[in-house]
């Protein structure tokens, strides 16, 4: 079958509040290399005792005035979280969501692309934190205040980005060596706001400089309300595995509110970080991507009993892949290459992904692609296999999947030249 010629609804967007410079047309400020772009690393091995320990209900978090229930938070990824990536999140139970990286300059000189990177959706009750990167104190300060007046209910300083673009500014990862800096940034945007004000950190600057739990301490005198822990230093971007045990170690220090965040990837490593770290709350970033199922997945098990929800199935993937495709269309109709990313992201993990990435790389139109996944969505709907085993590890180890599924042999999976 031919996978050209199928229309594709295109939605113009729903309501949403675009309180800021709307109309202007910069493009969008993209301050991550794509080598950062990384899938998630290697799944952290869910330990089979881990499963049985399971029954974990951690209460909400308050930040200031902003009450984080549950207690699991959408990581800030540049590129990957915006407003319509937010909303599904946040649909599908996040606590708090977050902004991709929002440069303070940007703000100042009223970019309309920066301004629009905070944009929020009315009808989204879960609370945003805006999340800012800069070197410059009062920058930040004044970019804060103008936030508030918008009505951003928080913000979060960024202190782990190991980009060079951003750490060159003084930003960023940075800030951890000279940690009396990155406290005293946060005293100016604590005089200049009176929203909660959050910085998230890595470890340190690279192995020899480990100093999150002084940096923690430092940053809790000047008056932070909260802090999350990315268990990395920066020279290590993404590699090796997060260490959980400094956030447990920040969490002994300090009085504030403490986010675990780093390689979770199913809902028991989200509840062994609440137990080993003790940390308030679990920050997922990458996991995320292409798996909103995820978080619900989290919630059932702290919720266990009380959740009336249906577990979703392959249509309900379907409808949440074509919505996700046609609400971003309705904002850039040219943006082929996105929607690829974004079928890739939810082909994680599935039967015959591969096959599928190989064909959308063919795929020249939106409305192939979307044709060529509806295809792949009905072969696997049709092997019966259940959805949640390909997207939350603890249901595949489960061994729902039938033990046979032969090679996948997709008779639509065409090339779509
Ligand atoms: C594509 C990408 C973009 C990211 N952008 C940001 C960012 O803008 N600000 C930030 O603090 N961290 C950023 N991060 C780091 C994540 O917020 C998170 O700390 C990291 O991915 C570890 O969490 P995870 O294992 O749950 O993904 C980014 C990560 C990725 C993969």
């Amino acid at each position: 079958m031919p996978c050209t010629g199928h229309s594709i609804m295109v939605s113009s967007g729903d309501n949403f509040s675009l309180w800021m410079c709307a109309g202007r047309s910069e493009k969008t400020d993209v301050f991550v290399s794509r080598s950062m772009e990384s899938s998630v690393g290697a799944e952290k091995k869910a330990d089979p005792q881990l499963l049985e320990e399971r029954a974990i209900k951690p209460s909400a978090l308050q930040i200031g005035k902003v009450n984080v229930d549950p207690p699991l938070i959408l990581a800030p990824m540049a590129g990957v979280t915006d407003r319509l990536y937010r909303r599904i999140m946040a649909d599908h139970g996040a606590g708090m969501v977050t902004t991709e990286m929002v440069s303070t300059q940007g703000l100042i000189r009223d970019q309309g692309a920066t301004w629009r990177l905070c944009a929020q959706d009315d009808d989204v009750k879960v609370p945003m934190a805006v999340q800012l990167f800069g070197g410059d104190s009062r920058v930040m300060a004044e970019a804060a205040r103008r936030l508030e007046d918008k009505g951003v209910q928080l913000i979060d300083i960024n202190a782990g980005c190991p980009v060079k673009k951003v750490v060159k500014q003084g930003a960023g990862a940075v800030l951890l060596k000279t940690p009396d800096r990155l406290a005293r940034m946060v005293e100016s945007v604590k005089a200049s706001v009176s929203v909660p004000v959050t910085v998230k950190v890595r470890l340190g600057w690279d192995e020899n400089s480990i100093n999150v739990v002084d940096a923690a301490r430092m940053l809790e005198r000047a008056g932070v309300d909260a802090i999350t822990v990315h268990g990395r230093t920066a020279a290590q971007f993404y590699g090796g595995q997060a260490r959980w045990e400094w956030i447990r170690r920040v969490k002994e220090a300090v009085g504030v509110p403490v986010v675990g965040n780093g390689d979770i990837t199913s809902p028991a490593l989200a509840d062994a970080m609440l137990r080993q770290t003790g940390c308030d709350a679990v920050m997922i970033g990458r996991a995320t991507q292409g798996n909103p199922w995820l978080l619900s997945a989290i919630i059932a098990g702290w919720r266990e009993g009380t959740t009336k929800n249906p577990l979703p199935d392959w249509m309900d993937f379907q409808d949440l892949v074509e919505k996700h495709v046609n609400l971003f269309l309705g904002q850039k109709p040219q943006a082929a290459g996105h929607i690829r990313k974004i079928m890739l992201w939810y082909s994680r993990h599935c039967p015959g992904a591969a096959a599928l990435r190989n064909e959308l790389t063919h795929c020249t139109t939106v409305e192939a692609m979307v044709q060529l996944f509806r295809v792949w969505v009905e072969e696997l709907q049709h092997r019966g296999l259940p959805f949640m085993t390909s997207k939350v590890p603890e249901h595949r180890m489960k061994r729902e999947l039938p033990t046979e599924n032969g090679p996948f042999n997709c008779k639509g999976l065409k090339p779509c030249r």
